[in-house]
């Protein structure tokens, strides 16, 4: 059996081993943590020993195969299983991304998950999101208007403003970049982090919005936004391929353009 490698002072124990069954020949296995709060033991990790020509090809495939045939307590969220929902972010191999867009054939030896990291845990790979989604909520991520709506139309805008929106619009809120912020994980608690910045720049940058200059007023903030020091995991990360540090940076420029 090959041990796994955790440093000497890690709070996670070595778990169970569940071995492939007999006769796989294509044999991977899923070191995988496990932690229930609630049940005052320390963290563990769970080896799980997957025959691969008997499983999906994405990582979220082999850890429903686990909870669906070998260990039901196994506790992660997903849903849309396309990279559309966000339920499935999570640490794999080292890095954040969505278990359901992750193939299984690029990562190399053995699969390594954790929940994302910095952030409390509910159980096993389901991390606490409750300040993230504070967080969104207090930047209002939603369109503000003050004029009336017009009685014959939507509110329109050119495709150049719409085009402004592009990189913005697409996020999914897996909050993979947020997690993998140092800035974020020493002040967590005041600055309000990539995803929820990249957020706010989603509606500061709609031409339909109108309440731009309230948005920007409540981000001159030492902490809210000022924290960011273009470290680029967040971009670096991002299973959809967007760009927080670019709309971060983005935010800057206006408060600076406001100033002038
Ligand atoms: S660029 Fe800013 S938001 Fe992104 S990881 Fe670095 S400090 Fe965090
Ligand atoms: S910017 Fe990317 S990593 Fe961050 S929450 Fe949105 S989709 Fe997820
Ligand atoms: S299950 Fe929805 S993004 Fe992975």
């Amino acid at each position: 059996m090959v041990e796994i490698a955790l440093p000497a002072n890690s709070r996670v124990q070595p778990g169970k081993t569940v071995a492939a069954p007999a006769g796989a020949t294509r044999v991977k296995r899923f070191n995988i943590y496990r932690y229930d709060p609630d049940s005052g033991a320390n963290p563990r990790l769970d080896t799980f020993e997957i025959d691969l020509d008997a499983c999906g090809p994405m990582v979220l495939d082999a850890l429903l195969k686990i909870k669906n045939e070998i260990d039901s307590t196994l506790t992660f969220r997903r849903s849309c299983r396309e990279g559309i929902c966000g339920s499935c972010a999570m640490n794999i191999g080292g890095a954040n991304t969505l278990a359901c867009l992750k193939p299984i054939a690029d990562i190399e030896g053995d699969v390594a998950i954790y929940p994302l990291p910095h952030m409390p845990v509910v159980k096993d790979l389901v991390a606490d999101l409750s300040v993230p989604y504070a967080q969104l909520a207090s930047v209002r991520p939603w369109m503000q208007t003050q004029s009336p709506t017009p009685p014959d139309s939507e509110r329109l805008q050119s495709p150049e403003e719409r085009e402004l929106l592009d990189g913005l619009w697409e996020c999914i809120l897996c909050f993979c970049c947020q997690t993998s912020c140092p800035s974020y994980w020493w002040n967590g608690d005041r600055y309000l982090g990539p995803a929820v910045l990249l957020q706010a720049a989603r509606w500061i940058f709609d031409s339909r919005d109108e309440m731009t200059g309230e948005r920007l007023d409540t981000l001159e903030d030492p902490f809210k936004l000022y924290r960011c020091h273009t470290i680029m995991n967040c971009t670096q990360t991002c299973p959809k391929g967007l760009n927080p540090a670019r709309a971060i940076g983005a935010i800057k420029g206006k408060l600076i353009e406001r100033r002038a």
